[in-house]
């Protein structure tokens, strides 16, 4: 007879024996926080033993309507009902609705459809391959501390040594360049290379954006020598920055901004609000180089993911979420950076774009409970956890919210009030005292 977790609840408790089933069967390899939750609703989680967490990581940058969004589980229930999965060997209605729904968002061009961001980008660099193919051109230069993924070439794309270690010798077409330095771009480009791949803003790599001037820079610099400019927007998409792709944001008001466009996009993560979805769009001239045959993915874009992503964009348009992310986003900046002031022996910066933001921690914090050997991030998140708010690590000292786009202003302050507390705890003796009020 199997013993199912209920019936392991009954001699110790619920989270203690769903560790118990992942340590013998499921293979290792995420640091996983002592948490197991059971339920969502909008911008809560709940845990195994009923406690309630505002999630501010957002299931890092997917749960963009939160959870259990009805309209979600609407469009779920109604397109299961119709049709699931049909393969890419036909035509289904949500796949050509959605594509024809991200074109008008981006600009003149072609979708792909994938199931995450990893193979998204998997698909970009395939586009990479063809279009330098026949003058022996491969190589992509992509950014340092960028993330784009754990396949095999993901992490030869990854500028973070962490991710390759031990899984060498690495797919071969990939260099690293600074980031945000157009210079070092224009210096690394060989006559082998391609491609330029970034991130609008470094999600993993501590929430970096890029400056306009770059962004511009790289256009012209992929323009003179016959380069795609590729952008992972898979973490800053789909309107976390305020509009649907984080170079839309970053070049408003810019002089040239308006007709920026790059050559791909790849897009996984909010673009299904939690259901698993990627895709990657091509600009037009190129829309059509990855012909039949030469690319394919049994689950890409079925008409279930389809239709739920579908009902995300519509949402989102219908509620003014992308406003909401960039109302909220200012609101949560200037509130973090007031207390930057105030804890200015914890906090050594703040920053970010929309409902994307990173709080950099100063390197050694006395204060901060919790086993030294673990990062500084970790443990900070560990006691975010303890008052009741969830937020997700980047690198060993960033602290990263990637809340649902419909968060409210109130759930923003109970956020900023549980942080405040956590930070006044650790900051403990070594804060300055304020000076004492004047007498009235
Ligand atoms: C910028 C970026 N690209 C790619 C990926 C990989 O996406 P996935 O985990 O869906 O494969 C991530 C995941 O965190 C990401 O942040």
């Amino acid at each position: 007879m199997h013993t199912t977790v209920a019936d392991s609840a009954t001699s110790t408790s619920h989270f203690e024996a769903l560790r118990a089933l992942y340590e013998c069967h499921v293979v290792p390899s995420y640091g996983r926080f002592p948490l197991a939750f059971v339920r969502g609703e909008g911008s809560w989680l709940y845990d195994t033993e009923g406690r309630r967490y505002l999630d501010l990581g957002g299931g890092i940058a997917v749960c963009c309507l939160g959870h259990a969004h009805p309209a979600i589980t609407g469009a779920l229930i109604e397109q299961s009902r119709r049709l699931v999965h049909v393969s890419n060997l036909y035509y289904t209605e949500p796949q050509g609705r959605l594509a024809a729904e991200l074109v008008r968002r981006i600009g003149p061009g072609k979708v792909f459809f994938a199931n995450s961001g990893a193979e998204a980008n998997e698909g970009l660099f395939k586009l990479a391959r063809k279009f330098g193919h026949a003058e022996g051109r491969f190589e992509i230069l992509t950014a340092l501390n960028s993330f784009h993924g754990r396949t095999l070439a993901g992490i030869a794309a990854t500028g973070q040594d962490k991710v390759k270690r031990g899984f060498e010798p690495m797919t071969p077409g990939f260099r690293h360049i600074p980031f945000n330095d157009l210079h070092a771009a224009r210096a690394a480009i060989s006559p082998a290379t391609v491609a330029i791949l970034i991130e609008g803003v470094q999600g993993e790599g501590g929430v970096t954006a890029a400056r306009p001037d770059y962004l511009l820079g790289l256009r012209a610099l992929c323009d003179e020598h016959r380069l795609l400019l590729l952008m992972d927007g898979v973490q800053c998409g789909h309107f976390r920055t305020g509009r649907f792709q984080s170079f839309q944001r970053i070049l408003e008001g810019v002089a040239g901004g308006e007709a920026f466009l790059p050559d791909g996009i790849s897009m996984a993560k909010s673009l299904g609000g939690g259901f698993p979805i990627g895709a990657f769009w091509v600009r037009e001239p190129y829309a059509n180089l990855l012909g039949p045959g030469t690319h394919a993915s049994t689950f890409g874009g079925t008409p279930l993911a389809c239709a739920v992503a579908l009902k995300v964009l519509e949402v989102i348009e219908h509620e003014g979420l992308a406003d909401n992310a960039r109302a909220l986003g200012e609101f949560l900046l200037n509130a973090l950076r007031q207390l930057a002031t105030k804890f200015p022996g914890v906090i050594a910066d703040v920053r970010g774009l929309g409902l994307m933001i990173g709080i950099e921690l100063r390197p050694s914090l006395p204060g901060l409970p919790g086993d030294p050997a673990r990062s500084l991030s970790l443990r900070f998140v560990d006691q975010l956890h303890a008052a009741g708010v969830l937020a997700v690590p980047a690198g060993p000292n960033v602290i990263r919210f990637l809340p649902p786009l419909n968060l409210s202003r109130d759930e923003a302050q109970f956020g900023l009030e549980r942080l405040e507390s956590v930070i006044a705890k650790i900051a403990g003796g070594f804060e300055t005292p304020k000076p004492p009020a004047p007498d009235a």
